[in-house]
């Protein structure tokens, strides 16, 4: 067979291939390189030559295929999954020309004390449906508590025909977290899991109202849990996340997915007869939280006359931002250099 007809085969084959790299250890290429020697000396350089360039033709031929197998690869698309499982990975670049964003870094922080006092992280999702925005969390269809969920919503629909919106809430993982985690209640221990994650609403925007935020919500559920076990709880946290011993309240309110629900306030760091930060009041109000409504639970598939539990969503932002001192919201969203380097 001469050289051309060779490379014909050759393209042909990886053209077919699954596993594309293989052709070229294919025979025909050893017996063309054990031929070398055996060829008069000046034949030699022109047959070399030949050779090589039939490596090269095979070697290009096989990369084309790999990107087309690469592609045909390629999973149906989860508009719903928290990241696009398509995307290849993406170049780094060099660590000296960024830092993590400081809300990344309190977010890693966050976690980290939710995990050392027993719960796992889990992702939340960027585009959701109505099911787990509402229905799961007991706002039946029509009812008055949605409005104040503002959000955005895609053109797309799910299979209700409702849009899929950017969720307004981390709750939307509440009753996945529950299904996810139920086992351990049979096993005898507990469900606890924290999700940190993003949030939008449509908002007026101000320096305490951005479009996109962060919140931490908390989904605990055991046999006997109780408010107690709620308020000690987040106690717990903002006393490790402040780093100082802290006086905290609780005041009723109203979700529709907790029973009884509760308004968590902190004492104002800032000051101690009132000031503008809590507007002369002493306290901030930070976060909602409550005892996971039965409803939530069966939506779960958890019976609620045997197990309990309680839940809470925390905005993250707000945190960093008595933390640190910072005065308006939409510094973190904001991409501004002098902000970010001063952390
Ligand atoms: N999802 C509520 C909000 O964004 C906050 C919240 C309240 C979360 C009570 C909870 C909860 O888990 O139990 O307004």
């Amino acid at each position: 067979m001469d050289i051309e007809t060779l490379k014909n085969t050759l393209l042909q084959r990886v053209g077919e291939s699954k596993a594309p790299n293989e052709v070229l250890k294919a025979s025909e290429f050893r017996e063309l390189y054990a031929k070398i020697p055996t060829l008069a000396p000046e034949e030699r350089g022109a047959f070399g030559r030949q050779v090589n360039e039939l490596k090269q033709a095979v070697e290009a031929a096989i990369q084309v295929r790999e990107a087309e197998l690469e592609e045909s690869n390629v999973s149906p698309i989860d508009v719903t999954a928290p990241f696009d499982i398509n995307a290849k990975k993406p170049t780094l670049l060099p660590s000296e020309n960024g830092t993590t964003h400081p809300l990344m870094q309190e977010i890693q922080l966050v976690s980290d004390i939710f995990n050392r006092m027993g719960f796992v992280t889990e992702e939340s999702r960027e585009i959701d449906d109505q099911y787990h925005m509402f229905e799961t969390l007991n706002f039946p269809k029509g009812h008055p508590a949605r409005d104040d969920y503002d959000t955005f919503m895609t053109v797309e629909t799910d299979k209700d025909g409702d849009p899929l919106i950017a969720p307004a809430h981390t709750s939307t993982m509440q009753v996945r977290s529950l299904i996810k985690y139920r086992d351990n209640l049979a096993r005898g221990e507990s469900i606890a899991v924290v999700v940190p994650d993003r949030v939008f609403r449509n908002e007026d925007l101000d320096a305490r109202h951005e479009h996109t935020f962060y919140q931490v919500e908390g989904v605990y559920a055991a046999k006997g849990v109780n408010v107690g076990n709620l308020v000690a709880t987040l106690q717990a946290f903002l006393e490790e996340y402040y780093g100082r011993a802290l006086k905290t309240r609780i005041n009723p309110f109203y979700f529709p997915f907790t029973e009884p629900s509760f308004e968590f306030s902190l004492e104002c760091p800032f000051c101690e007869n009132g000031c503008n930060i809590c507007s002369q009041s002493k306290w901030i109000e930070l976060l909602g939280c409550g005892m996971i409504h039965p409803n939530v639970l069966k939506a779960a598939g958890i019976d609620p006359e045997e197990y309990t539990g309680f839940a809470f969503g925390c905005g993250i932002d707000r945190l960093v931002m008595m933390k640190y001192g910072i005065e308006d919201v939409r510094h973190s969203e904001s991409g501004k250099l002098n902000f970010l380097r001063q952390f």
